[in-house]
This record gives structure tokens, sequence and C-alpha cells, in this order.
């Protein structure tokens, strides 16, 4: 090898080592419990999960994979949560404008995750990373401290101003009605049509996809026309009586069948 090739040949490697340096971390390829193989770095595969769970691709997750987390953190924190938010929230708005509106039509509002944030929660507790405690999740429901979710609370009111009434239907139990409406009041929500709480004994091992269409199918058989239905989980917005339209906000914090 003449003197030239060495001194390329250096060059190349110390090259190509910087460019795996602080800069792009490298992960070796990883094989999950699926079988699934990860080759892609975080910043790269925790979108790519994000987006498969938005659009329901990827189901039944019980909690953020631990390499998100810091992903997931700052989408929350940051703009992207609200400005999706906003997002789903105008295109409901938009299609509840382009309505001849009736004296019966109501617009369905999921509760957690839709009108109240549970980030406060969640902020605590790992961002979804950590596997879903009933104990502890309900004591933060029961201090009714969540805030308004800001792009909801926006779309409720100019829904109100063009003549929709709301219905707000939730997996929160009827235990748990006054602290709910309270908290509704507390984060200017200020009225409704009804707050739909779940029963435990009428719903007795049934999912919060059933729960809600059984509860869909009755406000159908009373007359309401659900005009849009808007919920952070897909539970909220699929099998029978969703709806004309359905919007999907987002939430990559927890999935609920
Ligand atoms: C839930 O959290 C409480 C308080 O930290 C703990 O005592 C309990 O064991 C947890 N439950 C589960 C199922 O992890
Ligand atoms: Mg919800």
């Amino acid at each position: 090898m003449n003197m030239k090739a060495v001194v390329l040949a250096v060059a190349t490697i110390l090259v190509a080592s910087q460019c795996h340096g602080s800069e792009y971390e490298f992960y070796p390829l990883e094989l999950r419990s699926d079988g699934l193989t990860v080759h892609y770095p975080p910043e790269v595969w925790c979108p790519s999960w994000r987006l498969a769970a938005e659009a329901h691709n990827y189901i039944n997750w019980k909690t953020v994979p631990q390499k998100c987390a810091e992903y997931v953190e700052s989408y929350i924190q940051g703009d992207q949560y609200d400005s999706d938010s906003k997002y789903v929230n105008q295109q409901a708005y938009f299609f509840a404008k382009s309505i001849k509106r009736n004296e019966n039509d109501v617009f369905i509002f999921s509760v957690d995750g839709t009108v109240l944030s549970n980030v406060p929660y969640y902020s605590k507790h790992g961002y979804g990373v950590n596997p879903y405690n009933a104990t502890v999740y309900d004591a933060w429901v029961l201090k009714g401290e969540a805030p308004a979710l800001a792009q909801t609370l926006k779309n409720y009111n100019n829904l109100l101003s063009l003549g929709f009434k709301i219905v707000f239907l939730t997996g929160r139990t009827v235990d748990k009605k006054a602290v709910t409406e309270a908290n509704l009041k507390e984060a200017g929500f200020h009225t409704w049509e009804k707050l739909i709480l779940k029963d435990p004994i009428a719903y007795n091992g049934q999912n919060a996809a059933s729960y809600k269409a059984a509860e869909r199918k009755k406000l159908t058989k009373e007359g309401w026309r659900i005009v849009g239905n808007i919920g952070d989980q897909w539970s909220d917005i699929t099998g029978r009586n969703v709806g004309l339209r359905t919007f999907k906000l987002p939430n990559p914090m927890y999935f609920i069948a």
C-alpha cells in the first residue's frame, strides 16, 4: 500500500467513527418479544410506533415502549400534541358548520383525554410506560383537578354557539358522577345535555367499546341524532351508532379496548 492509500484509509475510518459519535446513537438489531426486529433508533422508530397506534394499526397495547418514554414526553409537553388536537377539533367544527342542524342533534365527547387532561397524572407515572394502576389513577380522578384540554374546550364552545347539544360519554363509573360534574364545570365545560357514566353492574365484563356502543344506541332510540363523536380512543368511535362522523384525538399514552 502506498502512502496515499494509507492516509485515505485512516481518514475514512476517522470520519466513519465520528458519524457514530454523539449525534447518532447506534442501536444493534434488537429482537423483541413479539419476534419483530427493530433496527431504527428511537427518534425514527417511535414516531412510526405512534402513527401505527393512532391509526389503529397497532392495537391492544398495554404500555408505551420503554425506549419511547422521552419521545412521548416531548410529544405531549411540546407543541405537537396541542397542534394535532387543534387540527382534529377544527375538522369537527368545520363538519358541524356544514350540517343543517336539527333540534335533536348532539355531539358526543369522551371525557378523559378528550375534554379533561390526565397529563398531570401521566407526567408523574412515566407517560404510559408504567403499567396502568387503577388504584392510583382513581385517586387522581377523585381529586377532581383535571384541567381542560384547551383545543377541545374551544371546539366545545364553538359547537354550543352553533346550537349543538353536548353529550359526555365516559368510562368513569357512576360513583364518580359528582366529582366529574364538578371537575367539568371547574375546567370550563359549563353545560351539557347528558353526562353518561358507566354502570359497573349493568356493564359487568363488557369493554369500553361495547358499553359506549350500547349507550349510543340508547341515545338514538331516544330520538337523538349523533352528528359528531369525538374521542381519544378508538373504542369511543367504533362499533354501532357512531354518528355521522367520528374524530380521533391523539393519545399515545394508553390504549383502551
Ligand atoms: C398500585 O400502586 C399502589 C401504590 O403505589 C401499590 O401499592 C399497588 O401494589 C399497585 N398495584 C398494582 C396492581 O401494581
Ligand atoms: Mg377518553
